[in-house]
């Protein structure tokens, strides 16, 4: 939505709750969207403010990757609005709403290209500018981020531990200075200890940055308490919303994932 836009409906004596929905960073209206011959979403509503910091919880299956991959583009929704700061991005090349959006998505599984090393994986995550200083003073903004990526950059990313290339994978992600985060997982194949220093990373980057962050995760210990709002995914569909102390606490999330 274009700031003159925001002001006609302003000056249109829109309802509050309208004029924020126009205001939202991300926002997702009924996407149904999945593979050749399976319907994996269905009937997706959710939003992100900037600044915000909102986690997806769900179990295997429930359509969380494929989320991701629809807001990134990768994979086109069958119906439904996808928009960001208003204007839709739905049928967009991917590339362009990375480079305009700078909608930054870590992927699940990570995806480093293991023979570069850790300093040629980083520079690939700022392909969007072509100005040497500005990559130069990014990269060493995620390195005071990440020190240990500072010890390691001539290392070849594949060789690295779980944890390593996880913070590899958030900080290429960072290097496009994004305005929403998206990241699939990044505690996946991490060991505990190093998963803390992550959450502990994001929410810096978060509170500091004001870089809105879209975590999906399984372990719904961790990302409910660190998120303004949290989602729950199941089958492919929206199951609950709410604040992410408060979800769990919830009744479907106690029963369905605490086995409560
Ligand atoms: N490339 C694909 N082609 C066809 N079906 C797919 C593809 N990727 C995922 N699916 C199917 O879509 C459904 C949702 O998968 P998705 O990976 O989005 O779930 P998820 O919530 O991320 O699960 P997990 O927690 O295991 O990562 C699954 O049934 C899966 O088999
Ligand atoms: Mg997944």
């Amino acid at each position: 939505m274009k700031k003159n836009e925001t002001e006609a409906a302003k000056a249109a004596n829109y309802p509050e709750e309208d004029l924020s929905r126009l205001s939202r960073l991300l926002r997702l209206e009924k996407v149904s969207s999945g593979y050749e011959g399976t319907n994996v979403l269905s009937d997706v509503s959710l939003y992100v403010d900037k600044g915000e910091f909102v986690s997806i919880v769900g179990s295997n299956g429930a359509g969380k990757s494929t989320l991701l991959r629809t807001i990134s583009g990768t994979v086109r929704p069958r119906s439904g609005e996808v928009r960001f700061e208003g204007r839709p991005i739905v049928g967009r090349d991917p590339a362009d709403v990375v480079r305009e959006c700078r909608i930054s998505h870590v992927p699940e599984g990570r995806l480093l290209f293991p023979r570069m090393t850790v300093y040629q994986n980083l520079m690939l995550g700022a392909f969007t500018t072509r100005n040497k200083k500005r990559k130069e003073e990014r990269l060493a903004y995620v390195m005071e981020l990440f020190p240990r990526l500072a010890e390691r950059s001539r290392q070849s990313a594949g060789t690295m531990s779980g944890g390593e290339q996880q913070m590899c994978a958030i900080a290429r992600g960072l290097m496009l200075e994004p305005r929403l985060l998206m990241l699939d997982e990044p505690s996946l194949g991490v060991q505990p200890n190093i998963v803390a220093r992550i959450y502990e990373t994001l929410e810096k980057i978060n509170k500091q940055e004001g870089i809105a962050v879209l975590l999906v995760e399984q372990d719904i210990h961790h990302s409910l308490r660190m998120a303004d709002r949290a989602y729950v995914m199941q089958t492919g569909r929206i199951a609950a919303e709410g604040r992410g102390a408060e979800l769990l606490e919830s009744e479907l999330v106690r029963k369905a994932y605490l086995g409560l």
